[in-house]
């Protein structure tokens, strides 16, 4: 396990995942029953991008940092407003130290009573820093747990009926979109009124096309995709852009990710960027 999502916290593809989930997030509590999310690859959950990692490869400040130096009362970010203001809450919190909120940071944030967060980390370190980061904390449980294997253990979840399923690998396996067609099956067959929301990279565009049409075959309906890219994916050697599908989107979910994705088009990449939402199965 190389990856460390420090190196990376706060780029293109954090903005368009983290404004998303927000955003479900959102979406679920407009219902007053409780819901769970399942957070299958944590992270650590709060990011210094102040850090000598953070730095090292500064992807962050053509991210979050582009967005954060716009004022924040402009007309065209408001589909971002409810993420951002939430970003500039926690750095608030920290004294404006440059820390930015991770899956599980920004899961927590729109949790109710009741309502619980489940979140699996495989690597040792950043499992430790999770546990400390949600030390005191009930309604949040850190399971040092393999993703894959969590979404058949841990799910349907115990606490509620309605819920998230977050899977957000990073890509260092060749199997892994293989993995995620199996993960997103047993997931709804496990937890059917589930929203299941799968992040990938897009490098180039066969890798994500074959990922759909695995799910195509699989019978499954209710599948919507939702891309960030910021250059045409031609050069497989560098993330070109991200996606994020999501099985059993909210309501009008479609539009309102196209207002989040055309938002972050105007800031994110140079000049380049488009997005793209389309339904791979209807409902
Ligand atoms: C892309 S990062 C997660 C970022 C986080 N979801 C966020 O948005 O803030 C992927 C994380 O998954 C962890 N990981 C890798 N393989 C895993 C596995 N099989 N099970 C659980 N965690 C895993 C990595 O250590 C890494 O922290």
């Amino acid at each position: 396990m190389n990856y460390r999502h420090l190196y990376h916290a706060g780029n293109f593809a954090d903005c368009m995942k983290h404004a998303l989930l927000t955003a479900l997030l959102h979406a679920l509590s407009r219902k007053n029953t409780p819901f769970s999310v399942l957070d299958t690859h944590a992270g650590i959950g709060l990011y210094d991008l102040s850090s000598s990692q953070a730095e090292a490869t500064g992807e962050w400040r053509e991210g979050i940092g582009r967005l954060l130096d716009l004022p924040p009362d402009m007309p065209d970010l408001e589909p971002l407003e409810d993420w951002l203001a939430l970003v500039r809450q926690v750095m608030k919190e920290y004294a404006g130290k440059m820390m930015y909120p991770g899956s599980p940071e920004i899961v927590l944030r729109a949790l109710r009573p009741g309502d619980s967060l489940v979140c699996c980390e495989l690597h040792p370190e950043d499992q430790r820093a999770l546990r400390r980061l949600f030390h005191n904390n009930s309604t949040v449980s850190v399971h040092c747990r393999d993703a894959y294997e969590a979404v058949t253990a841990l799910l349907p979840p115990k606490t509620a009926r309605r819920g998230l399923v977050l899977i957000d690998p990073p890509f260092e396996e060749r199997s892994e979109f293989t993995d995620l067609v199996k993960a997103v099956t047993t997931a709804r067959q496990r937890f059917p009124s589930g929203i299941v929301a799968v992040w990938y990279p897009i490098k180039h565009r066969s890798p994500p096309r074959a990922f759909f049409n695995a799910l195509q075959d699989t019978g499954q309906r209710n599948l919507l995709n939702l891309e960030l890219t910021i250059r045409p994916p031609l050069d497989p050697g560098l993330l070109n852009g991200c996606g994020l599908l999501i099985a059993n989107p909210p309501f009008k979910f479609d539009e309102e990710g196209a207002a989040i994705l055309s938002a972050l088009c105007k800031y994110l990449g140079d000049g380049n960027t488009e997005s793209l939402v389309e339904w791979i199965v209807p409902e």
